[in-house]
């Protein structure tokens, strides 16, 4: 039920639902665990502000129609912006955006002022500031005067110049921008967490969020932060003059920004839904999260001349795209045993169309979310997709909970094996104990291990394992080592050719790359970046087993939580014997050249990267260019050396061919590393 002037309000019905959004900032802001949709949060926040359209005289001066939640956080420095950061306003009616439209063309006294669109991020606001060329602070939003100095986190974004490029660079360049988490590191970020016994994050803004909060910067470093820029506060330059020019100029420094075609100069209400609509339709295609466009006026004088109210600016807002929610019925609530054996619980659903796509399932993390959100098997839930990865259940219609429902508990035993189930130490999620014998964990720890970013054995999979470890043919990796015809021939589906494929496979598996082998062990916090940084300085298997707590914290990108877990998982005699096993079964790590920067033929090359890489996000693969020297430029030149094009690669693709830079594919590019 949403307010409208007609209804009668009393004034304690207006301050419950100022506690009631007060709550919702906290989890949102202070805990990066929000509870209810950004959707929902914002129909609060209007029906607040109607309310106090009507009723001026309740006003508080701290309502959070008026202020910004983001209170300061412990450990940080608080720093004062030179420039307020301000908000935006949103709506997500189109009625509401041709309202804005004609005001501001009142407010600039011409109607043909031009509009530059572009994409809204949904991530993490921040202040950037360069001075003379260097990075100098990154700043959260915080109330919009003072935020949190999150400096040492930011300098660890791979994509983001610690220095600037090119000429006539600003004495001082304050920009405004967006730190994100791609949808596939998310993914993988949030599998590892929830693994670990760990919280899983809701979305990838929540990750972003919360791993900028961290205090360690080499642990945030590791969450493959990245970010956009996408406005300018400050350039003492004086040569920007349009939002709509933003790209380019902060471009032409070496600067993160929006691929040219998600930013449009649009003169008409029209022109505006037009490419509102279409980039609504290509959402889901995006590597990072967005959730609606950003409207502002094109001529930054234009920007001065109307000015902001306290909380937003008057020349922008934000459009943003209502989350498509569907209505099923939960069939049960089954449980997941993982490659650790935490146990997480999965909503089984009568499949549903969202969003394009067939749903039938839907995580829902860990016991607390079940009960936080009391779903029950038999209930009826709205299930919402708004761009997000994961399809979430949002919440249950009480009102066609059958009779006699029961409240969900957790599993006291374990689903696969029968083990009772234990606590994760420190954590909300419980875990099977069984190690060695459970089915549950064997098959999730070898479908890793085989993966294509592990032993690459492409021809086991997830059917065939469970099959082989059904049949009692497998229960560890050196297992696999073992197989032999006799194991296969009779098993069904399998005939001569796919059981030579796959033998076959399982050989070439053995020279592995050290890297892969270290990753595909499944060491917690252990992922493919950092499995490459201990290829690169132990050089082999032998020399990393032994190595002390104290060597690994000395390598850059090595926390000590990360150590820790090293140094665990080695010292454990059913690890080192597992080793031993595959040592003696004949995989040989190939040994990992450690490449001084200088001698690697990346070095000095300049790197343009365009597409949807499939193993690597753009923020590792810039990470292993500048590793060995390299640079990554964003627009394609005759200075350009490689053009590395992922799926979909675009213009920068066509610019390459036409002018014979090389285009390395990211197979090659692999191989080349
Ligand atoms: S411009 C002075 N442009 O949306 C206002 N903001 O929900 C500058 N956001 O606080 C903001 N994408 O964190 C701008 N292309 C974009 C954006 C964007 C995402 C965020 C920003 C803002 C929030 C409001």
């Amino acid at each position: 039920m949403y307010y409208n002037a007609c209804m009668k309000v009393t004034k304690s019905e207006y301050e419950a639902l100022l506690e009631t959004i007060r709550r919702h900032d906290e989890k949102y802001y202070e805990q990066a665990k929000p509870e209810i949709t950004d959707y929902e949060y914002d129909q609060l926040l209007k029906e607040l502000e109607a309310i106090e359209q009507d009723h001026p005289e309740w006003v508080v001066a701290d309502s959070p129609t008026r202020t910004l939640g983001d209170a300061p956080t412990a450990g940080f420095k608080q720093v004062k912006h030179k420039h307020p950061m301000l908000s935006l306003s949103n709506t997500y009616s189109e009625e509401e955006v041709k309202g804005f439209i004609d005001r501001i063309h009142k407010l600039t006294g011409n109607e043909k002022s031009p509009l530059s669109c572009e994409l809204k991020m949904d991530g993490v606001a921040v202040g950037i500031t360069y001075i003379n060329g260097r990075l100098k602070s990154g700043v959260t939003r915080g109330n919009g005067k003072v935020g949190d100095d999150i400096t040492a986190n930011v300098r660890k974004i791979a994509s983001l110049p610690k220095e600037l490029k090119g000429s006539d660079i600003p004495e001082r360049l304050e920009l405004r921008g967006e730190i994100f988490i791609p949808k596939k590191t998310f993914l993988a970020l949030n599998t590892e967490r929830e693994e670990n016994g760990e919280e899983g994050w809701a979305n990838p803004r929540n990750a972003a969020a919360g791993s900028l909060k961290l205090l360690d910067s080499e642990e945030s470093g590791r969450r493959g932060l990245d970010i956009v820029l996408y406005n300018v506060a400050e350039e003492t330059s004086g040569k920007l003059k349009k939002q709509s020019d933003t790209r380019e100029f902060l471009k032409q420094f070496d600067l993160p920004v929006f691929a040219k075609e998600h930013v449009a100069v649009c003169h008409t209400e029209q022109e505006v839904m037009e490419f509102a609509h279409q980039i609504e339709k290509v959402r889901d295609d995006f590597p990072f999260e967005i959730d609606g466009i950003v409207i502002k006026l094109d001529q930054l004088s234009e920007h001065k001349f109307i000015g902001s109210t306290g909380k937003c600016p008057r020349w922008a807002t934000a459009y943003k795209f209502a989350p498509e929610q569907a209505v099923t019925v939960v069939k049960e609530i089954t449980t997941q045993v993982g490659r650790t054996g935490v146990i997480t619980p999965v909503a089984e659903l009568e499949p549903v169309l969202l969003a394009g796509s067939t749903i039938a399932r839907a995580t829902l993390h860990n016991q607390d979310e079940v009960k936080r959100k009391d779903i029950r098997a038999q209930d009826t839930v709205i299930i919402e997709k708004g761009g997000d990865v994961i399809p979430k259940v949002v919440r249950v219609d009480l009102s066609k909970r059958p009779d006699g429902s029961v409240a969900w508990e957790m599993d006291t035993h374990c689903p696969i094996c029968g083990t009772p189930v234990e606590r994760v130490p420190g954590q909300v999620a419980v875990r099977c104990p069984n190690r060695d014998t459970c089915g549950g964990q064997h098959l999730r720890r070898i479908n890793f291990f085989v993966a294509k970013n592990a032993m690459d054995i492409d021809t086991l999979g997830e059917k065939i394992v469970a099959k082989l470890v059904e049949k009692g043919i497998i229960a560890n990796f050196a297992d696999i080592y073992a197989i032999r015809r006799e194991d296969l021939e009779g098993l069904e589906g399998f005939k001569d050719k796919s059981i030579n494929n796959l033998l076959d496979n399982i050989e070439k598996s053995k020279d592995v790359p050290l890297a892969r082998l270290v990753f595909a062990l499944g060491i917690p916090f252990v992922g493919t970046q950092t499995a490459e940084l201990l290829a690169q300085e132990f050089g082999t298997l032998e020399a990393l087993m032994e190595a002390p707590f104290e060597q690994f914290v000395t390598i850059e990108g090595v926390g000590p939580k990360v150590a820790e877990s090293l140094v665990e998982f080695f010292a454990t005699p059913r690890n080192q014997e597992e080793i031993k096993t595959l040592l003696e079964r004949g995989v040989r790590p190939q040994k990992a050249e450690k490449v001084a920067a200088s001698d690697h033929p990346f070095a000095g090359k300049t790197f343009v990267l365009t597409g949807t890489l499939e193993e690597l996000t753009r923020s590792e693969a810039t990470h292993l260019i500048k590793e060995r020297g390299g640079k990554v430029s964003g627009s394609v030149s005759k200075k350009t050396d490689y053009v590395l094009a992922g799926e979909a690669a675009g213009a920068k693709y066509d610019k390459a061919q036409k002018l014979g830079v090389k285009i390395l594919s990211e197979e090659e590019f692999k191989k080349a590393l």
